[in-house]
């Protein structure tokens, strides 16, 4: 059974949201008017998406880079795929860059962004999370918005003992008994920056908590225990190879465009040996010639954590498959996800 908890505590949390709001670049203040702008649901999506799964402080630079470059959902759905994910590398979770241009350039098609949860929901690439977050917060809908800060105040706050993931059902059901009919969007960005601030993971802050007089997981004792996580899975160790191919000296270097799907994809990147397809470092190499080994870099994915071998030729051959020679003192504007630019950076340190 869950806890039953007044819905008038969502008069609480908003007093406590007037005075602690964080200031970000994508929200306005507690209480504020919503803009009648086209501009202003673009940059609540945008921001939402990027949000997802990466913190505050990772996705600002991000979101100042598009909103600058892309001012507008049409300019976005304007750009080509290619601008869209170097823009996006180093945010990881590439699967969003091209849901976020799939979605925009329906966007633009229907003459810009519905303002129902039903029919966010219904664009191509949009899902439940983030049209009840656009809802909410771009146009003041009443929306249930439950991210992974919600979810821990709201297991906490109704003692919801369950293990995730099971127990998200019951997390949204308590959640829409204490989500308020008007300020939705502030009622959510509230929840989630008390669970970013006060309601943390680990050592919550219960002494700054505007709920605590109400929070059922802080009377039974151990609110830190929920929600309960599930058993970590093992992740699997990976090994695999990219190749720094050069010519001119070292001044170039033979970039590829991994295939669109799979993982990175539609990303530019070194070549590599197919460890993604594989897994087992099958050592197809792209060129002939005395390889150098420079040594490894290691990174961790959600489902996979590699480690990629750095192999370095200098060449006069075009390798096999399509590609280009990039600049090697332009490699920061290339685009290359964080393993790739990893690799580069070992390789470049190598050179020098
Ligand atoms: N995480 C996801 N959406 C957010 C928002 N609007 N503000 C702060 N953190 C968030």
């Amino acid at each position: 059974m869950t806890a039953s908890i007044s819905p008038e505590i969502s008069a609480d949390l908003l007093a406590w949201y007037g005075r602690n709001a964080r200031d970000l670049p994508w929200r306005l203040p507690p209480g504020a008017t919503l803009p009648d702008d086209p501009a202003w649901p673009y940059r609540v999506w945008l921001s939402e998406v990027m949000l997802q799964q990466t913190t505050v402080a990772a996705v600002k630079p991000y979101f100042a880079k598009f909103v600058g470059v892309w001012p507008t959902v049409e300019a976005l759905a304007a750009a080509s795929d290619d601008d869209v994910m170097a823009a996006w590398a180093g945010l990881g979770y590439y699967s969003r860059a091209r849901n976020l241009l799939k979605c925009a350039r329906a966007v633009a098609e229907r003459g810009g962004f519905p303002d129902t949860e039903a029919e966010l929901r219904a664009l191509p690439s949009l899902g439940d999370y983030t049209a009840a977050a656009v809802a909410a917060i771009a146009f003041g809908r009443r929306a249930v918005v439950v991210d992974a800060n919600v979810e821990r105040v709201v297991a906490r706050l109704f003692a919801i003992a369950e293990p995730l993931p099971g127990a998200r059902k019951a997390i949204r059901a308590a959640t829409a008994t204490i989500t308020p009919e008007d300020r939705a969007g502030d009622f959510a960005q509230a929840m989630m920056d008390l669970g970013s601030h006060v309601c943390t993971t680990r050592a919550p802050r219960c002494l700054l908590c505007p709920l605590a007089g109400e929070c059922e997981g802080r009377k039974q004792g151990e609110p830190e225990r929920l929600p309960v996580k599930p058993p970590k899975k093992q992740v699997p160790e990976r090994r695999g190879t990219a190749f720094w191919i050069t010519r001119a000296r070292g001044t170039q270097v033979w970039l590829v465009t991994r295939p669109a799907q799979g993982m990175l994809g539609g990303m530019r990147a070194l070549p590599d040996d197919g460890w993604s397809a594989q897994g087992d470092g099958s050592g197809k190499v792209p060129l002939a010639g005395e390889w150098r080994k420079l040594g490894a870099v290691r990174h961790g994915f959600t489902h996979v954590h590699l480690t990629l071998e750095v192999q370095a030729l200098e060449t006069l051959s075009q390798p096999r498959g399509a590609g280009q020679w990039w600049p090697v003192e332009n490699i920061g504007e290339a685009g290359l996800a964080t393993l790739f630019a990893k690799a580069a950076q070992l390789a470049i340190a190598a050179r020098d």
